[in-house]
């Protein structure tokens, strides 16, 4: 038996609807919907929808009531989609090196801005379309008068990024306005709208930083994003969880799923987990870290630079692809590797040694982390020559902070409720 048009679009809704638990992911890229639908096998959907309609009363004949529009049979039957309790996220990334994921603000929602996702920013900031220099020109400009759920905050924004090359400050005003996910939103966000940002943002992809730090408030003392998905019950689960490749081949770099962890991804026989100290940051205890050429067959290490025999602070940093110690460390570390100062601060290593670099190693809780030349290495590609340049940097103080050369090997997990930081081995060769 054919089955009437109009069914087999009953069917697609049908599914749409009742597979939006299990596993169906929604996204929107550039504006664009696409669906992604896992594939099943069950009775003939034909079979299964006569008899889902027809134990409504909706078969008339045979066939859907004809004047019924599928909104209708619907409200009727109230098959609202089941709320979303978690979100994926897609990320996308620039040069191997500007990581960002597609972020819609206010009302119309048709203008998506680029967000780098900061572990360690509190604070969320877009620029503004009062911005008039030079910096801004390359931007997607936030504008709160084209928005109808915009309104002002009343307080003046400044954060100050300390000095040197890559420092400045971001200036402007604090708004309220509405921040969504995909299909999920958080209403009356706090945030800053700037109309200065410092010259060497023009060079980067992002719009603007969305600050997903541990602590409550951000430096106005306005809740943090997070805070407000958790208050206004928008999320199953009080965490979230990234995946980032830099497969050089694709600029999908990956994705955060907000509210729970993916267990396609990562692999929980090689996970470890610690608490978290203090209460602003994903900041927790390594130990022993240090570099090596070879492990010998009993797996002991012999070390050709040992730092935190103790224990040494660390923290992750999703906004960067950048690892950063103390600055005497940083130069033993540079000098082992045979890094030369390049430009702005940078440092470079000859390309051809990449694969004959010593790996970076600590202790994670019970787990070894471990990094390679190819992973504390940034490659640059540009009009057939590449440049391979050193992601480590120094800083005064004392603790470790490690960005996207670690995030792209493993799985990370950060969660609220419980304090803790996971990390975890992707499951397959994703890394
Ligand atoms: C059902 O079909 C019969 C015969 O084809 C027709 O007389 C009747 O009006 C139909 N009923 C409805 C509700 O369409
Ligand atoms: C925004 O508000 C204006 C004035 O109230 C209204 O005309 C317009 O339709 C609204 N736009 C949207 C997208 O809600
Ligand atoms: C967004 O929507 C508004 C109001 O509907 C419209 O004026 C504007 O051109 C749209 N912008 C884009 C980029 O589609
Ligand atoms: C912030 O940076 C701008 C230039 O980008 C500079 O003119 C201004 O003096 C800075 N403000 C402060 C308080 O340092
Ligand atoms: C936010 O999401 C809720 C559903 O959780 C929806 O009812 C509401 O209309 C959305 N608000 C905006 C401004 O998109
Ligand atoms: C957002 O703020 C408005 C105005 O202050 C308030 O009426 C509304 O209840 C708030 N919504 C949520 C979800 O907190
Ligand atoms: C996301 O939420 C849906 C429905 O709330 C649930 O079925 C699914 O298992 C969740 N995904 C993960 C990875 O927890
Ligand atoms: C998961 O990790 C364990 C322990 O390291 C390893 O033996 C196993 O092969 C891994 N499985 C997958 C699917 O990667």
């Amino acid at each position: 038996m054919a089955l009437p048009l109009n069914l087999f679009l009953v069917w697609t809704f049908f599914c749409l609807f009742f597979e939006s638990s299990v596993g169906v992911t929604i996204r929107e890229i550039d504006g664009e919907k696409a669906i992604e639908l896992p594939i099943h096998r069950a009775k003939h959907p034909a079979q299964s929808l006569l008899e889902f309609v027809g134990s409504k009363g909706l078969l008339k004949n045979g066939t859907a009531h004809q004047n019924s529009h599928l909104q209708d049979i619907f409200k009727k039957l109230k098959m609202a989609p089941a709320p979303v309790k978690n979100e994926t996220l897609a990320i996308f990334k620039r040069f191997d090196s500007d990581f960002y994921a597609l972020i819609r603000i206010g009302k119309p929602a048709n203008l998506t801005y680029k967000f780098v996702i900061d572990t360690s920013w509190a604070d969320t900031w877009v620029v503004s379309n009062n911005c008039k220099e030079w910096t801004c020109d390359n931007k997607d400009k936030y504008n709160a008068k084209r928005s109808n759920t915009s309104h002002p905050d009343g307080r003046n924004f400044y954060l100050d990024l300390g000095q040197g090359t890559f420092g400045g400050n971001l200036t402007g005003i604090l708004t309220i306005d509405t921040f969504k996910f995909a299909h999920m939103n958080a209403t009356n966000v706090t945030f800053a709208e700037v109309s200065n940002i410092p010259w060497f943002m023009y060079f980067t992809r992002y719009d603007g930083i969305l600050g997903m730090s541990r602590g409550t408030e951000n430096l106005q003392g306005a809740p943090l994003i997070w805070r407000e998905l958790v208050r206004q019950n928008k999320i199953k689960r009080n965490m979230f969880s990234l995946y980032l490749n830099r497969d050089p081949t694709s600029d999908r770099a990956g994705s955060i799923l907000i509210g729970a962890a993916d267990p396609h991804h990562y692999n929980g026989s090689a996970s470890a987990k610690v608490p978290l100290t203090g209460d602003k940051y994903w900041q927790f205890d390594i130990k022993d870290l240090g570099f090596t050429y070879v492990k010998n067959k009993k797996k002991k290490r012999k070390p050709v630079l040992e730092f935190c025999k103790d224990s040494c602070l660390a923290k992750l940093a999703s906004g960067g692809n950048i690892i950063i110690g103390p600055t005497a460390a940083i130069n033993q570390i540079h000098q082992l590797i045979g890094a030369q100062p390049f430009f702005f601060g940078f440092y470079r290593v000859p390309c051809e040694n990449i694969a004959k670099l010593p790996e970076l190693y600590f202790s994670f809780g019970n787990k070894d982390i471990v990094l390679y030349g190819e992973q504390y290495i940034q490659q640059i590609f540009y009009n057939g020559y590449v440049l391979c340049l050193s992601t480590f940097a120094p800083q005064d103080g004392k603790e470790w902070i490690f960005g996207i050369p670690l995030l792209s090997k493993y799985y990370t997990i950060y969660d609220f409720d419980q304090n803790t930081i996971s990390i975890t081995d992707y499951k397959t060769h994703e890394a």
